[in-house]
């Protein structure tokens, strides 16, 4: 298995753990990925909520919330660590701010297309930035408003394909098409990358996600030209997941058919684990929203069903009859609950194996690659 290289920051195990808010992904579940070579993700999503005055002020919380997270995570590891952000929100560039100001290695910006650079990445030169997408023509538009207007490029790019847990990229008809499928949007993102590679004279990793559940799926996407690969769902089943065990065992109750997908009140489809509030939800239910801010710049908060930042602190605090858990649709696949090294350790023997039966390890037993 080969590193990760992001410009120059080296990242030993190519695995980097998803963002996951609200809340579930936060310095312990972080730090414990950085410390087995991946990239540990700290979800900024609504991270405010966490702290016990957020309805005060929301905006300070998540600032405060934020360098809390990061200060905390960067004491338990030295390892690589970056923090997701959600382009749609009103405090995106406010916070992308702190990440850096924090020493954060890598910035994700999903949920929106970043094609304005952030001001503050125009003073750095450490923080990576790698934008999230769901096809390749949005990273073709990104790297080429970039490259037109800044003379500059991001460091990476995340493909995540329809199979993903949380809120997704895709019309809803669109989810089972083939034409979407990952490795049908790595290769066409890994072609549309050729010319930026050429004209910066720079490599930009292109890293796979949504669905990608073991070892065997990891080697697979990489066949198509992702650098790497980032997960989310598998995560939520590790001892250091910051969600509680109520959220972790709806993954490890869940069945296949119960993992379906909700109009979520941002507008975007979002796959979900079945429960009485998705059905409550489902059949009209609403919980008017007091919004102390609207997190979301498109948010008409007076008019949504209810507000998913507060359903996804819910659950993950384990109030489950006012909130749902967010899942890949993979989540099914979940058995038990095991430490994040296990989990990385499983990883990478399933790729060395999947590698060994794909014949590029000739001679080698699968055991004997057990390490990277
Ligand atoms: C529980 C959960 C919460 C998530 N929350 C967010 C989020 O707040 N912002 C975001 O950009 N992506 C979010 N994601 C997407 C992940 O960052 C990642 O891209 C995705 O999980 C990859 O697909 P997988 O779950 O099939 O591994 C979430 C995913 C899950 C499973």
């Amino acid at each position: 298995m080969k590193a990760l290289q992001i410009g120059d920051l080296h990242i030993k195990i190519p695995v980097i753990q998803g963002g996951m808010g609200v809340a579930i992904s936060l310095s312990g579940l972080a730090s414990a990925v950085a410390n087995e070579g991946g990239v540990g993700v700290i979800s900024a999503t609504a991270i405010g909520m966490t702290e016990p005055d957020y309805k005060k002020n929301l905006r300070e919380a998540n600032k405060t919330a934020l360098r809390r997270e990061i200060r905390k995570a960067k004491s338990l590891t030295d390892g690589v660590l970056g923090v997701n952000l959600m382009v749609a929100t009103s405090d995106y560039e406010e916070m992308l701010r702190i990440s850096i100001e924090e020493g954060i290695d890598i910035v994700f910006a999903g949920a929106g297309l970043p094609l304005r650079k952030p001001v503050a990445l125009h003073e750095n030169n450490k923080t990576k930035f790698v934008p999230k997408v769901s096809s390749a023509k949005a990273a073709r538009l990104i790297f080429q408003y970039w490259a037109n207007k800044y003379n500059s490029i991001p460091d990476a790019v995340v493909v995540e394909g329809p199979l993903a847990g949380g809120h997704l990229g895709f019309k809803k008809d669109d989810l089972e098409n083939q034409k979407f499928h990952l490795s049908n949007l790595i290769s066409e993102t890994v072609s549309e990358m050729k010319p930026f590679e050429q004209r910066f004279g720079i490599e930009i990793p292109v890293i796979a996600a949504g669905g990608i559940y073991n070892g065997e799926d990891m080697y697979k996407i990489m066949q198509f030209g992702a650098k790497a690969v980032k997960i989310g769902t598998r995560f939520v089943t590790t001892y250091e997941c910051d969600a509680s065990i109520e959220y972790k065992e709806s993954y490890l109750k869940c069945k296949k058919e119960d993992i379906t997908i909700i109009d979520s009140p941002v507008g975007l489809p979002g796959r979900v684990i079945m429960n009485d509030f998705v059905k409550k939800i489902q059949n009209g239910y609403t919980k008017p929203v007091k919004c102390p801010w609207k997190c979301l710049k498109t948010c008409n908060f007076k008019e949504v069903q209810y507000c998913i930042a507060e359903a996804l602190f819910n659950s993950a605090r384990g109030n489950m009859s006012e909130g749902f858990s967010f899942a890949g649709s993979n989540a099914y696949l979940a058995t038990k609950i095991q430490t994040v090294k296990e989990t990385i350790d499983d990883l990478i023997f399933e790729y060395n194996t999947k590698k060994y039966k794909s014949g590029t390890l000739k001679g080698k037993h699968a055991s004997e690659c057990h390490s990277v």
